[in-house]
């Protein structure tokens, strides 16, 4: 990765992340976080305020050092200890049935494997344990997903390899997850290529 990827598009992303209009939707994906949580793609750490007094302790994912350095006061301020400890998650250090709950924001956009990483988040969660995702994908109207298929490209170079067109809730029961209630819809203030979002649950059996 070269300084724009690892220099530039973390600080990027976190003034994108970091908008008040998400806030409602972290508060909306973190409510019934409990236990031992691991974040796949933990950003500079926009849903630290969002964790439930439930949440004993995070396990942050994610590559870029830029990015956990920007958290660096969110992550002091949290009322849980916050631990870095995984750069990739498609393929997690942790010993199988390790957390209570997985918390995925918006990264799954940008995992070059996403089934791979999804089998890893499944294998590390206890059986009955819960992730919480919160992630943008394939629009479920036609008319949207040919502008996703043609700006996916440009998506693609700028933003770190992100995409449009991965069909979430298609990902999560190929990965073998049990899908719990899910709510797909257009985000606000969003262009509609890039904000169809699915919010919900899906347990690991
Ligand atoms: C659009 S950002 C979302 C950040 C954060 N989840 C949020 O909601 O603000 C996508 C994140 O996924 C991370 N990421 C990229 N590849 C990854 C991988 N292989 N494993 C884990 N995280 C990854 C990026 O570094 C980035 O922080």
């Amino acid at each position: 990765m070269g300084f724009y990827g690892e220099q530039v598009l973390p600080r990027i992303i976190d003034k994108a992340c970091g908008t008040k209009t998400a806030e409602p939707l972290r508060r909306r994906v973190c409510a019934d976080l409990a236990g031992d949580v691991i974040e796949l793609g933990f950003g500079s750490g926009h849903n630290v305020p969002f964790y439930p007094a439930a949440v004993t302790r995070v396990t942050a994912v994610e590559p870029s050092d830029v990015g956990w350095r920007l958290a660096a006061g969110r992550v002091r301020a949290a009322t849980v200890p916050v631990q870095r400890s995984g750069l990739d998650g498609q393929s997690l250090p942790f010993p199988d049935d390790s957390f209570d709950a997985a918390l995925s924001t918006w990264t799954l956009c940008t995992i070059p494997d996403v089934g791979a990483a999804l089998r890893e988040v499944r294998r590390v969660l206890r059986p009955g344990g819960t992730l919480h995702f919160l992630e943008h994908g394939l629009a479920p109207d036609e008319r949207v997903r040919r502008w996703q298929r043609r700006l996916e490209p440009v998506e693609y170079r700028l933003v770190g390899g992100c995409h449009f067109t991965r069909p979430i809730v298609d990902l999560l029961t190929a990965a073998g997850f049990t899908l719990g209630e899910v709510d797909v819809f257009y985000e606000q203030g969003a262009p509609k290529f890039a904000g169809a979002d699915s919010l919900g649950t899906a347990v690991s059996p």
